[in-house]
């Protein structure tokens, strides 16, 4: 004989269960699950601008860090209008006007073959590297060029850095040295944005008196004649602190910002 609810429609029947039936008990699951992950994308969606937004900021604030124009409190993009954004063509050495240097995105261009180029020898791993880069100036009263900010990245031991050393108008003195996105471990590679290691950059000079990139993380106490181009690698994080080396290197070598430098002292940018 046929049971007596077999007459009823499929949904009739379900909600004929008990409420702590497997049924419900999956239904009220998913149906809790779509419900929350569709307030987590609406939020994500819907907070993007603001997150971008202060991505922009932030990097702002970092430039301004490692310029020393930054002072707790002060309004990011009026102070930010001290630093001029320029673009310099990296295989020339020049400054370009190619694109719209406030609104370029260097890690944008990195990935775009069009406008990046593949690296053959890669010591900061980053396979890939824009032909154009933002760097930023900070003039004196005169006009003249004080200091210049480069943008420098390059891998560590989990993760790549992303930063900007600062140099003296001369283009060697270093007066700052500051990653503002990286994923190294707190504690050991993370140590990178100790206020007491990032102290060991001022003053530091890139290039030796031939011109060769000189500057160098590593263990040790150096010899004196190259203490001035040596900064002590991170105590347990020798592998992060050897990505920094590496980076740092590229960055200030022939592949990196050498001829633009070479150019700006020869006044021929
Ligand atoms: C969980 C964990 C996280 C680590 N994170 C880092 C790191 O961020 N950077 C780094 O250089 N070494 C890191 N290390 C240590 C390296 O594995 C390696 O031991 C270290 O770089 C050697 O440095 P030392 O010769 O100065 O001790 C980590 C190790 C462990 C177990």
């Amino acid at each position: 004989m046929p049971e007596a609810n077999e007459s009823l429609s499929p949904w009739a029947r379900f909600k004929a269960l008990p409420v702590d039936s497997t049924p419900k008990t999956i239904l009220v699951a998913v149906g809790l699950c779509l419900f929350c992950s569709m307030i987590v994308s609406g939020a994500a969606v819907m907070l993007k601008p603001i997150q971008e937004q202060n991505k922009v900021l932030d990097k702002k604030r970092n430039i301004l860090q490692v310029a020393g124009l930054f002072k707790d409190g002060v309004d990011i993009d009026e102070a930010f209008k001290a630093i001029e954004p320029r673009l310099v063509d990296i295989a020339e050495g020049k400054f370009s006007d190619a694109e719209d240097a406030a609104s370029y995105d260097q890690r944008a261009a990195a990935k775009d073959p069009a406008r990046s180029i593949t690296l053959e020898q890669d010591p900061a791993s980053i396979k890939r590297q824009a032909k154009l880069a933002s760097v930023y100036l900070i003039r004196d009263g005169e006009g003249q060029i004080e200091k210049i900010i480069l943008p420098v990245h390059g891998y560590g031991l989990w993760s790549t850095l992303y930063g900007f050393i600062a140099l003296k108008a001369d283009g060697n003195e270093i007066t700052g040295l500051q990653f503002y996105s990286h994923a190294e471990t707190p504690g050991l590679g993370a140590e990178v944005d100790n206020p007491a290691w990032r102290g060991m950059w001022p003053g530091k000079k890139v290039f030796a008196d031939d011109g060769a990139v000189a500057i160098t993380v590593a263990k040790g106490i150096p010899s004196a004649d190259k203490a001035q181009y040596h900064v002590d690698a991170l105590a347990g994080a020798t592998l992060t602190s050897r990505g920094v080396d590496n980076l740092v290197r590229f960055w200030m070598g022939e592949q990196g910002f050498k001829r633009f430098l070479d150019n700006l002292k020869a006044g021929a940018v």
